[in-house]
């Protein structure tokens, strides 16, 4: 049996520099298996930069990320700087990242089914058509949605889409980066519950990058909050809201309006 209590990733001393940027700044924390871990904060304070070297998509300017291995609790595996091939499958496969533009991230020229198979072929499994329409199926889509491209998709398809690329995977964590805040408020929030069952269904661990509090309160667990590449403040996400300690937070909560519930 694995400790749930044992981080499932560590963060050490994560920098990352660009040019005369510090857009990350000695950031060290734990993230917890199964658990809904918010990153928060204003725009450029470096959230998806952290986001981006989490998931082995940026390479970092200096510190550690470290995994735990899958078969062993007690050891923890390193991206390597310069990771070979199959390092890079490995760990790439066990994070996956969803980002806020889906368009952006999905190859014009391939039907969602096409979509599928390519993220199977990646996975190391075989991209039948019956796995095809269950990863759909998974992330609420159509079989009739299987040969359609991504343009002929609406902004909420097109984003469970990509849900149903990661999950295919069978990643450990998702790394969802402003997945939501491009969408309307009701789209908004079925692509959230989705997010939330398959969290649930899978013991998925989501890291969850936003500047939406509305978003945090209603649904994660812990929150860091990221202020010039720094965390200023982290904890139960109860108790950020209800007694922020730090300044910026409290700024950060009165910049947004809380909605009013009956
Ligand atoms: N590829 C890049 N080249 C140069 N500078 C970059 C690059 N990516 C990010 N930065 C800079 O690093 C800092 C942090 O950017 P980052 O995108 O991580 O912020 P963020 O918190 O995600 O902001 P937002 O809420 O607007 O998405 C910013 O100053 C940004 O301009
Ligand atoms: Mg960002």
């Amino acid at each position: 049996m694995t400790d749930p209590r044992a981080p499932l990733i560590e963060v050490r001393n994560l920098r990352k520099v660009f040019g005369q940027t510090v857009a990350v700044d000695n950031v060290s924390f734990d993230i917890y298996p199964a658990e809904i871990l918010a990153l928060v904060g204003e725009s450029g304070s470096g959230k998806t930069t952290v986001g981006r070297m989490i998931s082995g998509l940026e390479d970092k300017s200096g510190g550690s990320v470290s995994l735990r291995a899958a078969t062993d609790a007690a050891s923890m595996e390193r991206l390597p700087d310069r990771y070979r091939k199959q390092d890079f499958r490995r760990y790439g496969q066990r994070i996956q990242m969803i980002f806020q533009d889906p368009l952006s991230s999905l190859n014009p020229f391939f039907n969602a089914g096409e979509v599928i198979s390519e993220a199977l072929r990646f996975a190391g499994q075989k991209p039948t058509l019956e796995a095809q329409l269950h990863w759909l199926k998974e992330a609420g889509l159509q079989p009739d949605h299987l040969h359609r491209l991504p343009h002929e998709l609406s902004g909420g398809q097109r984003q469970r889409l990509c849900i149903a690329r990661a999950l295919c995977m069978r990643p450990e964590v998702i790394v969802s980066d402003e997945s939501v805040s491009a969408l309307d408020v009701s789209v908004q929030a079925q692509i959230l519950a989705l997010l939330l069952r398959l969290q649930d269904t899978h013991d998925l661990t989501l890291i969850f990058i936003t500047h939406d509090l509305n978003v945090v309160r209603q649904i994660a667990s812990r929150v860091l909050v990221m202020k010039r590449g720094q965390i200023v403040e982290s904890g139960p996400a109860d108790q950020v809201f209800d007694a922020p300690r730090h300044e910026y937070t409290r700024a950060l909560l009165a910049a947004c309006p809380i909605p009013q519930v009956d």
